[in-house]
């Protein structure tokens, strides 16, 4: 709890152009628990290097996915919008927990498995610890819930799995987190492949909706997306173009899938694609239009920046330095 609230936590990764998917399973969902909880929204740089990253297009990006947490609604002023590096608490905290953390777990981790098959060239040991960060950014401020889509399951259960084994051996060091899905848009899946998630790291372009599209993009990605010869639209685990198409579709509008079939009644794909399209741009533009306004309030997000990094590091010294007395490291001269 700070100041009576309980604390959220999430972060995205400054790598690779976000999506939809990006924005609908997370982004959106922290938007709407913002009020109610003491937030802390990270943008991971650190976890981004473990995929080689060009220092200069990484600096550019962690500083556009800032702007966007802003852009998206979230007040820099009332919640606290940092970069992890900014905070050493986030690895300092990290090589504690890998003392607690064993290769196992670590090797059964499927993100790993696909990551590592991905970048075959460049297995490094920070991508095999990569959860064991993600554990510590979560710990580090005694987190009570954390929102995310749902390909982060298997990290958020380590991350209870690795709080537990410490809490243990020292007591009740940290607060055990839960995962909070969105109802819906949890799991957005590639327009081209809909048994696969939409991932920012596809090959296809036409596979994922990022937030930069252009509205003509946005049609004709969703015009091409891949459906079934069926013609009929159900929200069935048969039909997983239609029902990804009508996942997107309540997303962006609130309605619910099964108001969403009932809304498409008699109708066909290509209705149903156009009308996907149109509520995904009604949900981009604004988007779109205040990431140009706010890249250009250069010192209000420099001053952000500024704040909330001695905000994060003045929260995430609390946890640090009980974490360090419990397992004996010796205490700092005051
Ligand atoms: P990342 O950067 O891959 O994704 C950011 C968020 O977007 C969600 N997401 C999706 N949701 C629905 N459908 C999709 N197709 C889709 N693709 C991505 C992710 O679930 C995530 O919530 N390891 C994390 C970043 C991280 C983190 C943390 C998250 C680091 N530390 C601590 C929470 C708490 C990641 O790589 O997310």
């Amino acid at each position: 709890m700070i100041d009576g609230k309980k604390v959220l936590f999430s972060g995205m990764q400054a790598t690779g152009n976000l999506t939809l998917g990006n924005y609908l399973g997370a982004l959106k969902n922290w938007v709407e628990l913002s009020d109610e909880y003491m937030c802390f929204y990270c943008v991971v740089d650190e976890h981004s290097i473990t995929v080689r990253q060009d220092p200069a297009t990484l600096r550019k990006r962690a500083r556009a996915l800032y702007t966007l947490y802003v852009a998206a609604g979230l007040n820099p002023e009332k919640n606290c919008i940092y970069y992890q590096s900014h905070v050493s608490g986030h690895a300092e905290l990290a090589w504690i927990l890998n003392c607690f953390t064993y290769m196992g777990e670590m090797n059964r981790m499927t993100q790993f498995k696909d990551k590592s098959a991905k970048h075959a060239d460049n297995i490094n040991v920070g991508l095999f610890a990569y959860p064991v960060l993600m554990a510590a950014d979560i710990l580090l401020y005694q987190t009570d819930v954390v929102p995310v889509g749902v390909d982060q399951k298997q990290h958020l259960e380590i991350t209870r799995d690795i709080a537990e084994r410490f809490n243990n051996i020292y007591g009740d060091v940290f607060t055990i987190p839960d995962a909070y899905y969105g109802q819906v848009g949890a799991k957005i899946m590639s327009l081209q492949d809909p048994l696969h998630k939409m991932s920012k790291s596809d090959e296809n372009p036409n596979a994922s909706i990022y937030l930069t599209d252009s509205p003509d993009d946005v049609m004709r990605k969703c015009k091409k997306a891949v459906t079934d010869s069926l013609g009929q639209i159900a929200y069935s685990e048969d039909q997983p173009g239609v029902r990804n198409l009508l996942d997107i579709y309540s997303a962006c509008t609130g309605k619910t899938p099964q108001e969403a079939v009932k809304e498409f009644d008699g109708q066909g794909y290509g209705q149903l694609k156009m009308a996907v399209g149109e509520a995904v741009n009604a949900v981009l533009l604004p988007l779109q239009s205040e990431m140009a306004r706010l890249t250009k309030e250069k010192d209000y997000i420099d001053q952000m920046i500024k704040e909330n990094a001695e905000k994060a590091t003045y929260y995430s010294l609390k946890t640090l330095r009980k974490v360090q007395h419990k397992i004996g490291f010796p205490d700092r001269i005051r």
